[in-house]
């Protein structure tokens, strides 16, 4: 990184809220944590006292049974985007291009230019068919965030085929995918891939993830990792996750259940983005994505402001959540589009009102003789007499 690079590369804004009165549905980590979870992290608490195991083995062998590959290609880091930085920092020179789904987290494109490369945005649904020649690395959010685009493994494989062919590093962000079934492409030649624990486990504040890397790649990363890099009691607790089979299954049902009932409500007014992801991007159309944030919030819910993500002007992003949770959200969603959509009746009511009266006097003014000239700007009516 270079002090030039930093200072003219900005940060970026992003979901969840700390108002504890809202149901925070604009940060798309699960409602739900693993049972069991705080005695796991209290229990860590005696181990502060010393370092934390070097190398952390257990933690790699459960997070390589977990996307099913060797436990000497995983690279923990204190969280998903950590990964995503590691090997940006290590593959990125100034004047590097890399390839860049859009929209999409938006770290991505930062992350690039804090190295003082060049961010090439390509839609997100054209990724995978984009040429990746000229680029050092290619990015790939899957399922994607915030659109929820859930792509196809093998069309990944493919392209992972074709960036090996021309040198490309290809960078899987697999945050979101623990909700899904897909199986990871961790392990893949030439592909390095980012895992979160903080989205599936609920975990934000824990700051636990790790890379899956081969080769070189994999040699490089792992002597990169700074010894220590995860506390002990992230170590526990991300240790105890990876084993919580029946949670996460639980939650995968959940949200797929969750997310087709929230979608069939909701696109009987909205239009809805496909997702494959634990969370919806609504499309609110005319209404003003400023007053439908605030509305919402009037009621109880956090949603997120998506027109933060580039090219995404009329859209919110909400969080699949608890069944009830999300009941309250479509009510929300529905009062405030009728809401919005009562007044534009009433607009259209006052509209045919002012037709009519002006209707009404022209036809009292020929009655009367006089000629009716219509509404002054200043908005009284102007009645002139005939010659
Ligand atoms: C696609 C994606 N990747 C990574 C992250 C960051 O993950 P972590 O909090 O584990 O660093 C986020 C956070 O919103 C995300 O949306």
């Amino acid at each position: 990184m270079n002090l030039d690079d930093v200072l003219t590369t900005g940060r970026e804004p992003h979901g969840s809220s700390d108002d504890s009165s809202l149901i925070d549905f604009s940060a798309n980590t699960n409602p739900r944590v693993p049972e069991g979870i705080e005695r796991v992290y209290r229990e860590a608490f005696d181990r502060i006292r010393g370092y934390p195991t070097e190398p952390p083995t257990k933690f790699r062998d459960l997070a390589a049974d977990y996307v099913d590959c060797d436990p000497e290609q995983v690279i923990p880091t204190p969280g998903g985007l950590a990964a995503v930085r590691r090997v940006i920092d290590l593959l990125i020179n100034a004047g590097d291009s890399v390839l860049v789904p859009s929209p999409s987290f938006a770290e991505y494109a930062r992350e690039v230019r804090l190295q003082g490369g060049h961010a090439e945005l390509v839609s997100e649904t054209d990724i995978l068919t984009a040429n990746p020649e000229a680029h050092a690395v290619a990015i790939v959010c899957n399922p994607n965030n915030p659109t929820g685009t859930l792509h196809d493994r093998q069309a990944i494989l493919s392209f992972a085929d074709r960036c090996r062919e021309t040198d490309t590093t290809l960078l899987i962000d697999e945050a979101f995918l623990g909700f899904t079934h897909q199986q990871s492409v961790a392990g893949t030649e030439g592909v390095v891939v980012a895992r979160a624990l903080t989205k599936l486990f609920g975990l934000p504040g824990l700051r636990s993830g790790f890379t899956v890397a081969t080769g070189r790649l994999r040699e490089a990363l792992t002597t990169a990792r700074r010894p220590w890099n995860l506390s002990a009691p992230a170590l526990a607790a991300a240790e105890f996750c990876l084993q919580q089979a029946d949670f996460i299954d639980h939650t995968r049902e959940r949200v797929r259940r969750e997310r087709t009932r929230m979608a069939d409500r909701l696109t009987e007014r909205y239009r809805l983005h496909d997702s494959g992801a634990p969370y919806l991007l609504i499309d609110v159309g005319e209404r003003d994505v400023n007053v439908v944030v605030a509305r919402a919030r009037e009621k109880g819910i956090a949603i997120r402001d998506a027109t933060t993500f580039r090219g995404l002007d009329s859209h919110v992003r909400v969080a699949v959540r608890l069944q009830a949770e999300n009941n309250r959200l479509i009510e929300v969603l529905e009062s405030v589009w009728s809401e919005s959509y009562r007044r534009r009746v009433a607009v259209v009511t006052a509209g045919y009102a002012v037709a009519l009266d002006r209707l009404g006097r022209w036809h009292q003014s020929r009655w009367r003789g006089v000629q009716y000239d219509g509404p002054s700007r200043m908005g009284s009516n102007r009645h002139s007499q005939l010659r």
